[in-house]
């Protein structure tokens, strides 16, 4: 399976260390030196929908094929306003496509293991070409007078197209259930029949414990990525990981004593997209020109489960111009 088109939209509205130091206690200086990060964009006139059909159309295009062409399309999101249908639905027909499609929820994984699942559908049931959406809204997760989590997120989305060809060679995906380490509890409509009381709750989370099990657990896939295919660090050109803390990156970077020009990141931008985040990184890289042909890529990531998802590929160029 190989990587033919790449597409990404964040909502319009910046919202800087500063303004959330408006009204809440929290400071730039504690944010950036914490985590790395220094704006994040946040929906506000758009929704999640339109910035998942933004990111599609685009992937679609940089790909030259036309929506008719995607044999499945597969929407990474955690949560959105509509629990049915699912964000695949919503946005299939707009886009022109009439193609099977399902929403997956792997977390902040989310997007590398949709690719997963891609990659077998490719293999085992003959397809050509599949759509992979990674679409979050993780600041509607949040309790936004808790400075712990809040200024963490952003939300954005981000586009694959997939098809046959060589690129991915190996993926690696890990689950354990850590429940209380993260979680988002909303509302469902109650029956009178309901004998168990369940508190809904806006994100919890153990920061440290997340950080410990996402260093520990990146550094083992990583690691048995590169091992079960006969590399080291050295072979690997670009390492692509969740961009959820510049301190997580830079523990696994140098547990892997690699040089930072191999770790490009975003998240001084954009936060943590969840899911979508390495996906607008792949976007953003290739339409820069710093994704280069016959690159090998380490993608890694990991979110709440606890799940982890990681992959090696070898980059294409992706026309544009087109
Ligand atoms: O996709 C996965 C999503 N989650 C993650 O990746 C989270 C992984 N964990 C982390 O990134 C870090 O644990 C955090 C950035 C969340 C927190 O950093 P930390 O160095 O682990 O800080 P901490 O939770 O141990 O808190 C240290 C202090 C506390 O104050 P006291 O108890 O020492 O007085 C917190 O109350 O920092 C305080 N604090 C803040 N202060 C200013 C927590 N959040 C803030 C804040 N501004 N926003």
């Amino acid at each position: 399976m190989k990587i033919i088109g790449t597409g990404s939209a964040l909502p319009e509205h910046i919202v800087t260390n500063e303004m959330l130091a408006g009204f809440l206690d929290t400071s730039d200086n504690w944010i950036t030196t914490r985590t790395g990060i220094r704006t994040r964009r946040l929906l506000s006139t758009e929704t999640l929908r339109e910035l998942a059909l933004e990111a599609a159309r685009k992937a679609i295009t940089s790909s030259g094929l036309r929506p008719e062409d995607i044999d499945y399309l597969i929407c990474s999101n955690v949560a959105n306003s509509y629990v049915s249908p699912s964000l695949g639905s919503i946005i299939l027909g707009q886009l022109g496509c009439s193609c099977p499609t399902f929403d997956m929820n792997g977390a902040c994984a989310g997007l590398v293991y949709s690719l997963d699942v891609a990659d077998a559908f490719l293999k085992a049931k003959n397809m050509k070409n599949i759509l992979v959406v990674a679409a979050e809204q993780p600041s509607r997760f949040c309790n936004w007078h808790d400075r712990a989590t809040s200024v963490l997120f952003g939300d954005g989305a981000a586009a694959l197209v997939v098809t046959q060809g060589e690129g991915f060679k190996d993926f690696r995906l890990t689950g354990n259930t850590h429940t209380e380490v993260m979680y988002y509890k909303r509302e469902m409509q109650r029956t009178p029949y309901d004998r168990v009381e369940e508190k809904t709750e806006p994100l919890v989370m153990n920061g440290r414990e997340v950080f410990r099990l996402a260093v520990e657990s990146c550094i083992d896939d990583v690691d048995t990525l590169l091992e079960r295919n006969g590399m080291t660090g050295d072979d690997i050109d670009l390492y692509l990981l969740h961009q959820a803390n510049m301190r997580i990156i830079e523990c696994i970077r140098e547990h892997l004593a690699q040089p930072k020009e191999k770790f490009p990141t975003n998240i001084q931008k954009y936060g943590n997209t969840s899911s979508a985040s390495v996906g607008i990184l792949i976007d953003e890289l290739s339409r820069a020109g710093e994704l280069k042909e016959g690159q090998t890529v380490m993608l890694s990531t990991f979110g709440g489960g606890f799940v982890t998802a990681a992959a090696i590929l070898e980059w294409s160029d992706i026309n544009y111009a087109k």
